[in-house]
């Protein structure tokens, strides 16, 4: 395997923030973001719901050029322009060489892409987009096979991926099969930088995991992190954690 890092660090430039107390820049995390360094293979965000890792993931991959609502790097269709300007104060420092293949793949707005698909397809001639994504419409699968449609066929190895919250359709079974495909896309020199609200995925072995917490960003493994802890006391006692949760 090439030792291939697409994607270093990326840096807040804190000098030229207008201001800290407004969006995003008021965003826990982002005030104390100095630079994040990423892992050569798979670097995890996590943290509770409105952390800000959406944002920061999107600014990442809008200063790469991708389309803030996700695709591949050729996807620039735009059905709601709400991304935040985050990304003019992002520094994205890039590694040696180039990746072949990119994607940024968001569970929120696939839909959009999944329909920018189609339209694509009902223009020019030659090769259907579709044909990459494994020949069937994404919109006549359910959404967990589309997902895993695009991870298997359109995910195409020495490339960036950068993925948010790709769990949100897949089974546990298929979250497993999914560690199994980032494995393989890895040892065919891939990058991935994953949003993930999975215990499953984000115990990916060779990996960074950053939490987004109250406190800023700070790097966890995964037995320490509250997706982890929680998950497991609710299931080493359900029934403790039941009574507490309805009786309370
Ligand atoms: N345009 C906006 N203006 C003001 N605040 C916003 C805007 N967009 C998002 N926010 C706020 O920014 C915060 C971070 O949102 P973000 O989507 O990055 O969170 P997240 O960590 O990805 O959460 P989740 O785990 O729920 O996906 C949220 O509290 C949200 O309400
Ligand atoms: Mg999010």
């Amino acid at each position: 395997m090439l030792n291939t890092q697409y994607l270093r660090s990326t840096k807040l430039n804190r000098d030229e923030v207008p201001s800290f107390k407004k969006y995003p820049f008021n965003l826990p995390s982002l005030k104390t973001l100095d630079e994040l360094f990423f892992h050569p293979n798979v670097t995890f965000l996590i943290g509770e719901n409105g952390m800000g890792k959406s944002t920061l993931l999107e600014a990442i991959a809008v200063s790469l050029g991708f389309n803030p609502e996700g695709g591949s790097y050729n996807f620039n269709f735009s059905t709601y322009d709400s991304h935040s300007p985050l990304g003019d104060y992002l520094k994205v420092i890039k590694g040696v060489i180039k990746p072949d293949d990119g994607f940024f793949l968001r569970a929120e707005s696939f839909y959009n892409v999944a329909s920018n698909i189609e339209e694509l397809d009902r223009g020019a001639g030659g090769r259907r987009v579709i044909d990459s994504f494994g020949g069937v419409s994404l919109h006549e699968q359910s959404h967990g096979e589309a997902f895993f449609a695009t991870f298997l066929h359109r995910f195409g190895g020495n490339g960036l991926y950068i993925l948010d919250e790709p769990e949100a359709a897949l089974s546990p079974l298929r979250q497993m099969s999914m560690l199994t495909r980032i494995h393989d896309l890895v040892n065919e020199n891939s990058q991935f930088i994953i949003a993930t609200h999975s215990p499953i995925i984000m115990a990916y072995p060779d990996a960074k995991i950053f939490e987004f917490t109250e406190a800023g960003i700070r790097e966890s493994t995964l037995e320490e992190t509250n997706h982890y802890k929680i998950m497991k006391q609710f299931f080493d006692d359900k029934n403790r954690m039941l009574h507490h949760l309805l009786n309370d």
